[in-house]
């Protein structure tokens, strides 16, 4: 359709989600509830797409999906006060061209797709003035019901809090929420609702009823799943794990093996013959590189994963950066700013933040690794520390290609270790390292011969002696 418009409603007070955050920003799998609908909107190529906003939630949604949509033409209504749907369509249509047509769609159906439109035009091309989706819901209650006449023909849509009886309390076909008309024909029928119901607000259901006494109204059915809307928690849980599901087909169809059910946010991107785990949560601005594995429990947020990369186990990753054929993990933590070389290594319980390391790097073991530079090839012994922080600042350490650091040593910052230095097991490094050198600093070792036994017998009498006290 060459002359369609859209219009997202999203100025609802979404009071059944008990939050501070507006209800269309709250996410699902990585992006705010209202990006959904908007982007089947753009998806559909229509002429406009105008999204209805509060005045409070006005920026904060018009960033939301300035990030998620980059460059997207759409334009804002704000709609004053939050007197019904019917008022928000009045402030959205206001801002449209008054010929053509419109669909309307709410902000708070994110399982739905520009394919799954399709049907409602249908009932227009026949010759309807205005056409709507319904689906029959296993539980209608929330949703308005569907009222047809002997003939089937519809006659309006009851909201639950005005439903007369319990025959229509028993109508199983309810509304979707997304309608299709004649822009003249919606003007005109919303001009004539008024706000005569049990919430004392205006409906856009009512047009329905309406356009129905002059005009022809026809409807398409569709399966529910994609027409679930989200008015509290519980229904944001259920559509995030719908979302979830559709993702890990996506995956699965472009060539990544998915084991078990992740949780890969919408935003995420993973390459062919990657491997994803049970338990894994991937989130934001991540990237897995082809033939990369994330394996079990492993939470990467803002993650660049180079191709063929390991991740073992319960590994956390989060705006940072891990080259190719690196292995991390299993329990390791990349805090923010890491960035691991190509196949370098980091252990169990190595934890990172601000650290580059060099290609083929490797700190196996219990280590901390703040701020600080290691060159390509050098090992971090098991234990090391990088007393980075004196309580007061952070400073920078830097440790050279192919050194060596002893387990159990620390670096107090800031300090250097040239290239190819060695740093002796256990020891305190406070002064530069320079290139070649051995770094030493620890107590010399005295050896006692049968010192042993002596000592065991005075350490024994003494404990009895104490004992009799
Ligand atoms: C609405 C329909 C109901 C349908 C259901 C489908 C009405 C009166 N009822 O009920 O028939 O079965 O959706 O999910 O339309 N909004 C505004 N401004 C307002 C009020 C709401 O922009 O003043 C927006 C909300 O942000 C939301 C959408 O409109 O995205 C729907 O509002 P909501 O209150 O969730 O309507 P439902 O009670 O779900
Ligand atoms: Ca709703």
């Amino acid at each position: 359709m060459k002359d369609l418009d859209v219009l997202v409603l999203a100025a609802g007070r979404g009071t059944r989600m008990k939050s501070q955050l507006p209800k269309v920003l709250h996410p699902i799998a990585g992006r705010p509830l209202v990006y959904y609908p908007v982007r089947a909107a753009l998806d559909l190529g229509a002429r406009s797409v105008v999204v209805v906003v509060s005045p409070d939630a006005r920026d904060a949604v018009e960033a939301a999906l300035a990030q998620h949509l980059p460059g997207a033409p759409l334009a804002y209504a704000v709609q004053t006060q939050a007197l019904g749907t019917g008022d928000a369509a009045k402030a959205g249509l206001a801002k449209l061209p008054g010929s053509g047509h419109v669909l309307i769609l709410y902000g708070d159906t994110p399982l739905l797709e520009a394919a799954h439109l399709q049907p409602v035009f249908e009932p227009l091309a026949r010759g309807a003035a205005l056409s709507f989706l319904t689906f029959l819901a296993p539980d209608p209650t929330g949703y308005g019901r569907v009222v047809r006449d002997a003939s089937a023909r519809v006659q309006a849509i009851v909201e639950e809090r005005d439903l007369q009886s319990d025959a229509q309390r028993s109508i199983a076909e309810v509304n979707a929420g997304i309608y299709a008309g004649r822009a003249d024909v919606l003007h005109a029928a919303l001009a004539a609702v008024e706000p005569k119901n049990a919430q004392g607000e205006y409906y856009l259901t009512d047009v329905v009823h309406e356009v129905a006494r002059i005009h022809e109204v026809g409807t398409a059915r569709l399966d529910p799943e994609v027409l679930a809307g989200v008015n509290d928690r519980q229904q944001l849980g259920q559509a995030e794990q719908l979302i979830f599901a559709r993702i890990r087909g996506r995956l699965a169809r472009s060539g990544v093996t998915i084991v078990g059910e992740p949780h890969i946010d919408d935003t995420v991107e993973v390459a062919p013959d990657a491997r994803i785990e049970t338990g894994v949560r991937l989130r934001g601005a991540t990237r897995i590189g082809a033939e990369g594995l994330v394996d079990v429990g492993s939470v990467l947020e803002d993650a660049e994963v180079g191709n063929g990369a390991v991740i073992k186990p319960y590994s956390v990753i989060m705006q940072s950066r891990v080259g190719a054929g690196a292995v991390l993990g299993p329990f390791c933590h990349l805090r923010p700013g890491s960035d691991v070389g190509d196949a370098a290594h980091i252990g169990n319980f190595v934890e990172t933040k601000n650290a580059r390391l060099g290609p083929g790097a490797k700190a196996n073991h219990l280590t901390y690794l703040g701020d600080v530079d290691v060159g390509a090839r050098s090992n971090v012994g098991a234990g090391t520390i990088v007393c980075n922080y004196d309580g007061f600042a952070k400073r920078r350490t830097t440790i050279g290609e192919d050194v060596f650091i002893g387990s159990d040593s620390q670096l107090v910052a800031p300090v250097s270790v040239g290239d190819g230095a060695y740093v002796g097991t256990g020891t305190t490094v406070t002064q530069n390292v320079p290139a070649g050198a051995l770094a030493i600093g620890r107590a010399r070792q005295e050896n006692r011969p049968d010192y042993a036994r002596g000592l065991r017998e005075r350490l024994r009498e003494r404990a009895a002696v104490e004992k009799k006290r």
